[in-house]
């Protein structure tokens, strides 16, 4: 028999954790469709949707059933898809001349979505590597051996200003070179593109979480090497501080809204963020954590539906006031009902 025992607590935590509706009164994060960014990866032609293998539940559209998706997603909730191409290798070379094509791909895409569902953001991603044949986001030096980045940055302020003659509403740079926010924003205003925002990958890591996403791309196989290194240009993993001199350069070059990728391992660097600025912050959900979730749900190890959640809810308790996640259309399709 164990003996009675009785604490003296005047403070009980437990009181408010006892039914569901003193839970729901003092839950301090709730989630919903208009937290969410869609990344949606799109290819030319008329084919069918192309599943992406280490991706479950994601596939590539053609343009018109890219629009079908943009507008199912609206109709869920969901405020704001981003954009990213995937081209055959052929197509591919190592100016990655293909990102300034004058009827390229994404400006088709991006008109045909604006002109379906005009109350959809549509943001694009602006760096070379779905253009380039070795699959770096920027173009190499003369001794092939590392990204140079004025010469990058110099087409991406290109590119900037097409995407968004063409309508986009926010163009997203992912490049990771020095100084393209500021050079980006000066080619907008100067092609009297003003309206147009800018969703800096401010704290960008060198993360092996890209690994799904570069196949969905075609990025990875590009160069030959599953081991592109973007260790030049991307954040050292073990760096915090540094990320906070990224989004305060970007904020300074005008950046609308910043971004820290992957999210759900760097939770410490959304709130470094978050407690330094007080613009709008976004964490991408990358491809690496969500096919993680979708393999353990599959061994039967995770739950899915419960993990999905959790992650989510962890990215914005974190701070992240917009999340780009693949589970978009799923978790807005739940929190709809
Ligand atoms: C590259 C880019 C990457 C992602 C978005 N844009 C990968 C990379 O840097 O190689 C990753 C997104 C994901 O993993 O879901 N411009």
């Amino acid at each position: 028999m164990t003996q009675e025992f009785k604490l003296d607590l005047p403070v009980r935590p437990r009181r408010l954790r006892r039914t569901p509706a003193l839970r729901a009164m003092v839950e301090e994060t709730v989630l919903r469709p208009a937290d969410f960014i869609a990344p949606l990866f799109v290819i030319d032609g008329k084919g069918a949707p192309e599943p992406v293998a280490s991706m479950p539940g994601v596939s590539r559209f053609n343009i018109a059933d890219l629009v079908k998706e943009c507008r199912a997603l609206h109709k869920l909730g969901v405020q704001a898809v981003a954009l990213f191409p995937k081209f055959d290798a052929k197509l591919k070379n190592a100016e990655g001349s293909r990102a300034l094509d004058a009827d390229g791909l994404i400006l088709r895409a991006i008109r045909a979505v604006k002109r379906a569902v005009p109350g959809l953001v549509v943001m694009t991603d602006i760096a070379l590597d779905p253009f380039t044949s070795h699959g770096h986001d920027g173009v190499l030096n003369a001794a092939g051996d590392d990204v140079e980045n004025d010469r990058t940055v110099g087409i991406l302020r290109e590119m900037a200003v097409l995407h968004a003659q063409a309508g986009v509403d926010v163009v997203a740079p992912s490049d990771m070179m020095d100084g393209r926010i500021g050079a980006i924003r000066e080619a907008l205003d100067a092609a009297g593109l003003t309206g147009t925002g800018i969703m800096a990958y401010s704290a960008k890591f060198n993360s092996a979480y890209y690994g799904p996403f570069r196949d969905a791309v075609g990025s990875a196989s590009a160069a030959g090497t599953r081991l592109l290194s973007k260790a030049t240009y991307q954040l050292d993993p073990a760096n915090r501080r540094e990320s906070l001199v990224e989004a305060t350069l970007d904020l300074a070059e005008g950046a609308d809204i910043v971004m820290v990728k992957p999210a759900g391992p760097y939770l410490d660097i959304i709130r470094e963020v978050r407690d330094a600025t007080a613009t709008p912050l976004a964490a991408y959900q990358v491809s690496g954590e969500y096919a993680q979730i979708h393999a353990a749900a599959k061994l039967g190890w995770l739950d899915y539906a419960r993990c999905r959640h959790e992650s989510l809810l962890a990215i914005k308790r974190a701070g992240a006031d917009l999340i780009l996640t693949y589970f978009a259309k799923e978790m807005a399709q739940l929190l709809r009902r």
